[in-house]
């Protein structure tokens, strides 16, 4: 029994076999390293499937409300669209309910996720003034009220997501560690701010290593990695069992690539521009392929800028590319972007 456990956990943890869910958990992140965050209108498939395909070991969709699964709405369905065979994949469930996010895992578990994770870390008001996201944070016994509903709701491991705390003044990132190894968590996944904090400031890596040091379950670094030397120094400082990438992975997949080829002590060159417009165009491919030439280049919009950053034209490519409605008059654009790119470069 784990030394933190109490003979009342001990009988829950039995009853919804948390110990052969954790070793499948640790089994899996003894082949992962590196993760692709939740991220709300990013991680949909096609872009899980392309970072997957540069190195990503795991991906998860974005979050989804357990309201919008129990009622059936078609938008929060097309969010947890796994493809077929995609593994492993999580999907990331947040409300405030314990019965509705039970409910909701247990809907989600039909669509063939690995691991269900629990959003605790989302600082987007109109998440948390619904007490959801890191709004839970300030309420650790309602926090462990809805883990143990989703444990006891699904066959799958269940996660979680969290950040350090609410603020400075409430960092409670070591007490939510033990309640949520307690209610039967497999994995921790830590982003190194509190709420109060948003995306300012830099990511505090020393509670992440605190945070690795007690928990018997594996912990997930979380923060401001944006290259294989960061990946490195977040695994040499923290310990951590594997990390999440979120924001160093918009418009970059090669991200991935980057870290494996530090993790193996071979250098890496970022991509050139023939490289990142090959993937933007087997990205589109995959959209139209999923979606049809219309909605998958809409879909493309908010990709396109990312993928070219700190190149020169993007914005006239841009208006020009999403003029059209074909999948080869856009392609024909970006190609033709590329060519003169080269001869600019050359000239
Ligand atoms: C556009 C965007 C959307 C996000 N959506 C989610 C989400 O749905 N679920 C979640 O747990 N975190 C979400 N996050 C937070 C990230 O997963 C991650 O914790 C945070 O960005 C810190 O990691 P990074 O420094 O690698 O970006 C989002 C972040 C961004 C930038």
């Amino acid at each position: 029994m784990d030394k933190n456990t109490s003979i009342h956990d001990a009988e829950f943890h039995r009853s919804n076999r948390v110990d052969r869910k954790r070793e499948h958990v640790r089994a899996l992140f003894e082949r992962a390293d590196v993760l692709l965050s939740p991220m709300a209108g990013v991680t949909d498939m096609v872009f899980r499937a392309v970072c997957r395909d540069h190195g990503a070991d795991m991906t998860y969709c974005e979050f989804v409300s357990a309201d919008g699964i129990i009622h059936g709405n078609p938008a929060t369905r097309e969010l947890m669209e796994l493809a077929p065979g995609e593994s492993p994949v999580g999907i990331q469930l947040f409300g405030s309910d314990p019965n509705k996010m039970g409910e909701a895992a247990f809907e989600a578990e039909k669509l063939g996720p690995d691991v269900i994770d629990l959003n605790f870390g989302c600082p987007v008001k109109k998440i948390v003034k619904r007490n959801g996201g890191s709004a839970l944070l300030c309420n650790v016994p309602l926090m462990e009220d809805i883990v143990k509903s989703v444990v006891a709701s699904t066959t799958l491991p269940v996660t979680a997501k969290i950040r350090l705390g609410w603020s400075s003044t409430s960092l409670n990132y070591l007490e939510v560690t033990d309640m949520l190894q307690q209610a039967g968590v497999c994995a921790i996944t830590v982003h190194g701010r509190t709420r109060d904090q948003l995306f300012n400031g830099e990511a505090a890596w020393g509670p992440i290593a605190e945070m690795k040091a007690a928990a018997s379950v594996p912990v997930v670094g979380n923060g401001d990695v944006c290259s294989g030397e960061d990946y490195l120094r977040m695994r040499r400082e923290t310990g951590c069992d594997a990390v999440m990438i979120a924001r160093a992975a918009i418009g970059n997949p090669w991200i991935f690539e980057e870290i494996k080829a530090a993790l193996a002590g071979e250098p890496y060159t970022r991509p050139g521009v023939a490289r990142i417009i090959d993937t933007l165009v087997d990205h589109l491919d995959r959209e139209v392929a999923l979606k049809g030439p219309r909605t998958g280049i809409s879909r493309m919009k908010k990709h396109f800028g990312p993928y070219l950053k700190g190149y020169p034209g993007i914005s006239d490519l841009r208006k020009r590319v999403f003029q059209f409605n074909e999948r080869d008059e856009v392609v024909r654009a970006l190609l033709a972007y590329r060519d003169s790119y080269e001869d600019l470069r050359a000239a």
